[in-house]
Parts: C-alpha cells; structure tokens; sequence
C-alpha cells in the first residue's frame, strides 16, 4: 500500500499543467462505443478511472492503445452486457455504459456502480429518460437493465439537475427516431465536452451548456480525432493549494471562464487571481478573509471543490460557512481535518470553519473519498509539520501525478510504500 507523506509549511511557487478532465474523459470514453468505430482521444488524464474504465471497455471486446494521455479505441467488436460486475462496481462513471450500451445496441445490463460514498446516489433521473425513450428498465438484482425495441426522441424534463442523468440520456438518445428534448439538463462544461465530441463524430446535439439540450437522432456514427477540455477540479485544486501555502502558482492549460465561480471566491477571500488566455495565476501575500460559500450546480460554485474550500477556509481569519447544496453526506472528511487542531462544526449540510483559532500542525490523516483527499493534500502543505495520508487510491482515482506536479512547485511531498 502507499501513503502521502507532507511536511508542510512551503509556499508554492512555480507553474504546473493541468490535465485533461475525468469527469468529461469518463462520459467521452464511453461515449465511443457509439460510434462502433476507430476513435483517438487526447488529453486524456492519466488517473485510475481511466484505466478501470479502458480496463472494462476492452474486456467488452473494444481494442484500447495508450500512449500517455492519448488513447486510441476500437468499438467495433464490441458486445453489450458484458462489462464485469467487480470492475463497474468500483466506479460511478461505469453509469454511462447503460446509455451508451442502450444507444448502440438497444439493450444494456450495467452492475450497479459504486464511486465516490457521500450519501444516496440515486438513478432514477437516468431511468426517466431511458423510459421516456421508449425503454424498459429493470433495477432489481444488482445490475440495471435495460431494452427497446425501439427508442423514439422525446422531451424529458428532469426533476433534479443531474450530470450522470443529463450525460446517459444523450448517450442513449443519439440514434433515437425524431429530436428528444432535455430540460432542467445540467450544464457543466463536460456536459459540453461530451456533445462536442459526438457531434464530431456525426451527432446533431445543439444547446449543451444551456438547460435545454436537443439531441436530433442520426443513423450513425463515425471515428474521429478529439481533445479533453482540461479539468477544472483539478486546477482548482490547485488554485487552493496555492492560497492555502501563501504561495505564487501560474497554473497552465485551463479554460478561466470554467473557473469564474472559483477565482471569485478567492478574490474575495482577498487573495490575487490573474486570467490570462489559457492560465491563471495565483498568489497570495497577506491575511485571508473569512467567506461564506454554498455549492450548486454549475455555474454554481462545485461540489468537487467544498472539501477543498473548507480546508483553506481553516487558514482564513474568522467564522466561515460552507453549505453543501448538492450531495446530503459530503462532510464526513471533516473528523480528519479536525486532527490538525483545525476547528470545524459541522450541522447537517452546513459545515462553520473557525478560521485562526489556532495553530494547525501536520497529522496522519485517512482520505475517505477523491476531493476529501485533495483537502487534506491542502491541508498537509499549509501547515507545520508532517502529514501523513493513507487510502490515497481515492485520490489516484481523480488526480494525475499529482505528488509529482506539488513537488514541481517546491513542496515536501512524496509518496511511500508502506
Ligand atoms: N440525483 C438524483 N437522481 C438521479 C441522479 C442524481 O436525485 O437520478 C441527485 C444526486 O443524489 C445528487 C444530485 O442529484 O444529490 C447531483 O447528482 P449528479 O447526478 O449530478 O452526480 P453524478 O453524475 O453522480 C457527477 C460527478 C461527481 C460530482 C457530481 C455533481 C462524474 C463521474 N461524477 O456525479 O464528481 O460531484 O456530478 O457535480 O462526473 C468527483 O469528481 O469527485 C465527483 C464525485
């Protein structure tokens, strides 16, 4: 097994590159079993949701080359309702298999998926539009299945904004006969990326980005040669980490506009953000204010960033409060923080930050989950002292290199077999 290990206390300093997204790499890896064709995918991070992710793709039947962040795909061969329950059952992401297996071949069976523990993570928004689409469903027994004989374009109105549901029902929807219609769909930047991609390959997807999302059906698709917008968690992660250490970090290869709710929460933290083109810069010299923040959908300020926020909170001067608005158990990493001396009252879905009460120090830490790892990462790099944090697989599955890319910047940081 491997722990992190921090001693803490160093700015940042330097330039780092941020990689491709996962949450828009998983939807598009998927994505080309539709196209029953050869496609080559770039910027693709290299994190271990890509790899459980080509892993359950080639035991389908798909031929998969990686050269780094490039990965060529074959779906050609491939065969529905076979992907291994123990492998999707590892990963949320594997979701997308029923649309993209339902779109393809009009039937899917997906073990039921795990991922990320932080409360109920219900499907029944997918299932809406699966069934809105002409298909059965079937969640009993440990798997969701799923067959049509005919899927027909329809309009579903989503009840709750949903990624994983707004990305399985166009994945499902794109051969339908006439135009499905998608309101209250999510409008995360994946969301866009995935549209991007399948319309690249032949697709007739308009209004990604907004909450109305008209996917016109198409009798095929084809191949093509397409690029992963970089990930926005993970440079905001970064952002953070920078302010957190009183650090000065040019941090590469974003798109700001996808970082606008994250720089205006810093900003008015009084820490400098500067946008330039496709990089920001973040620094700070002074004092931190205390802030209140509430996490929504996208625009929104990101779920994927509240632990994040809550670790640099604890370095901020006075009382903050950070409410999670999306996920109902996404605070239980708090326990962990609190082991730096770190103060934190936490009521339901709101978490109080008692920022300065006292001097934090470095302490072994259990990451319970992806972004609750990144806030103790964070957590380890501000403060005085050694940290140590176990269960980093949860980190590994979302972040590329990322001991590497901290030592780039001058941190104490390493990772040990234990
Ligand atoms: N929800 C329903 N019914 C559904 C689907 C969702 O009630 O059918 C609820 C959920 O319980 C939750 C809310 O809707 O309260 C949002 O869930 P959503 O479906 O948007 O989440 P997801 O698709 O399962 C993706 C990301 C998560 C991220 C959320 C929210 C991927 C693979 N995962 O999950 O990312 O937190 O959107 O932005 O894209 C992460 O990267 O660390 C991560 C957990």
């Amino acid at each position: 097994m491997d722990k992190i290990v921090i001693n803490g206390g160093t700015p940042l300093t330097g330039t780092v590159e941020i990689s491709g997204a996962k949450n828009a790499a998983l939807p598009v890896l998927f994505g080309t079993i539709l196209t029953a064709d050869r496609c080559v995918i770039e910027n693709v991070p290299e994190i271990l949701d890509v790899d459980l992710t080509l892993e359950i793709l080639e035991k389908m039947g798909a031929k998969v080359r990686r050269d780094h962040t490039t990965v060529e795909i074959d779906t050609r061969d491939i065969l529905p309702c076979r992907s291994p329950y123990e492998l999707v059952s590892r990963m949320r992401g594997s979701t997308y298999l029923i649309g993209a297996e339902l779109g393809r071949f009009k039937q899917a069976k997906v073990g039921m998926t795990g991922g990320c523990n932080f409360g109920i993570r219900p499907i029944d928004q997918h299932v809406k539009g699966f069934k809105a689409l002409g298909a059965t469903v079937d969640t009993r027994g440990g798997y969701v299945e799923a067959f049509a004989d005919e899927l027909v374009g329809c309009e579903v109105y989503f009840d709750k904004v949903s990624v994983g549901a707004t990305v399985n029902v166009i994945l499902a929807s794109v051969f339908a006969k006439g135009t499905t219609v998608l309101e209250s769909a999510a409008r995360e930047p994946h969301i866009v990326d995935l549209a991007n991609f399948l319309n690249a390959c032949g697709a007739n997807i308009t209004g990604a980005g907004t909450d109305t999302i008209k996917i016109k059906g198409v009798e095929k698709l084809h191949g093509c040669t397409y690029a992963i917008i970089p990930d926005m968690i993970e440079a905001g992660t970064f952002m953070f980490a920078a302010a957190a250490t009183g650090g000065n970090v040019k941090i590469n290869n974003v798109i700001p506009k996808h970082l606008d709710s994250i720089s205006a929460k810093l900003s008015e933290m009084g820490v400098y953000v500067e946008e330039l083109d496709d990089a920001i810069i973040v620094r700070r010299d002074g004092d931190m204010k205390n802030i209140n923040v509430k996490t929504r959908p996208y625009p929104g300020f990101p779920t994927d960033m509240q632990p994040q926020m809550t670790a640099l909170l604890c370095f901020a001067k006075g009382d903050s409060k950070v409410i999670e608005g999306v996920w109902d158990n996404r605070f239980r990493y708090v326990e962990e923080l609190r082991k730096t001396g770190a103060y934190i009252d936490v009521a339901g879905e709101t978490a109080i930050i008692h920022g300065g009460a006292a001097e934090l120090v470095g302490a072994p830490m259990r990451s319970v989950d992806l972004r609750a790892g990144a806030a103790m990462v964070i957590m380890g790099l501000a403060v005085n002292g050694r940290t140590e944090i176990v269960d980093i697989h949860t980190i590994e599955r979302g972040y590329d290199n990322i001991v590497k890319k901290l030592r780039g910047l001058g941190a104490d940081i390493r990772k040990v077999s234990f």
